[in-house]
């Protein structure tokens, strides 16, 4: 099999070859910020929404964006071409560049621009048959879980805590209120209406979380972007996390005791079978 080739910094070279100074301020502060976009049947999904969103961390972290939509798009769809018409997630990464080691912004600023395609992995029927766990854990990150940026220390520590329970994901929990997961976005159901925690300084605002809330408006179905407290999470009848990378998965087990009846409830397959409808779409050719 022919290597993969990733885009580094105006070049589309094998990965092998991409490379990067220690100095990178990413690898030195987590100076940066990412996206991640999945493509089904080669075209890009919600790509309009990713390079908002990418706009605004860059904004939040005062980086200039060195590509114009256009020419992100000609970045992307290049790499998608290796893996055809599958399914695939696009990561890409820019960081405030190569310079002396200093906390505060170096002069002049040339980005390190990063992207690549992978396969995804189709989900695990398991996980959609029989749901997944979670544990609740309080929520250690900053006050600016807005940005998606790269220092993900807090992240990865909390999401190793829920590995080590065997939980697949941690649910944060700050003030009393639910934020999202370390790497998902969170929805209960609560008497038959879906809600999820508004938008915020203390949460990503998820791409596949508005697509999700979107499809449940205009499906006619009772949606809210609500504080939901720690109580209401831990009797809830239903809870769902959403991601670009595992969709929306139902959670059946948090914090070793069933959610509901145990088993993946209606609403959640009411919102899966929208969600898998609205990429079918997408897969179509025009
Ligand atoms: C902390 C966090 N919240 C929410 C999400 C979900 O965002 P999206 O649906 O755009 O993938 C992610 C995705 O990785 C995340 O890391």
């Amino acid at each position: 099999m022919p290597e993969q080739i990733v885009f580094l910094n105006d070049e589309f070279l094998p990965l092998s070859q991409a490379k990067v100074s220690v100095l990178d301020r990413g690898f030195v502060f987590g100076d940066g910020v990412y996206e991640v976009i999945p493509a089904y049947g080669g075209q890009l999904f919600r790509i309009d929404e990713h390079l908002r969103r990418l706009q605004d961390s860059l904004d939040a972290i005062r980086l200039p964006n060195p590509h114009d939509r256009s020419q992100w798009l000609a970045i992307l769809n290049r790499l998608l071409t290796q893996h055809g018409g599958d399914d695939q997630s696009v990561y890409l990464q820019l960081t405030r560049g190569v310079a002396p080691r200093d906390h505060a912004f170096p002069k002049h600023i040339q980005p390190t621009v990063f992207a690549m395609a992978n396969r995804m992995e189709p989900t695990d029927p398991q996980y959609l048959q029989q749901g997944i766990a979670a544990v609740s854990l309080p929520d250690s990150r900053w006050q600016h879980c807005n940005i998606k940026g790269i220092s993900l220390l807090a992240g990865v520590l909390l999401r190793q805590q829920a590995e080590d329970q065997q939980a697949m994901e941690a649910i944060l929990i700050r003030d009393g209120q639910v934020t999202e997961g370390a790497a998902s976005n969170i929805f209960i159901v609560e008497q038959g209406v879906i809600k999820t925690p508004p938008k915020g300084q203390h949460l990503l605002p998820g791409i596949t979380r508005d697509l999700l809330v979107e499809l449940a408006q205009q499906n006619q179905l009772a949606v809210s972007e609500t504080t939901v407290s720690e109580q209401a999470l831990l009797a809830a009848d239903e809870i769902w996390l959403s991601s670009s990378g595992r969709e929306l998965l139902p959670v059946t087990t948090l914090n070793h005791r069933p959610v509901g009846t145990g088993k993946p409830g209606p609403l959640w397959q009411t919102m899966y079978t929208l969600f898998q409808a609205c990429k079918a779409q997408l897969r179509k050719p025009a």
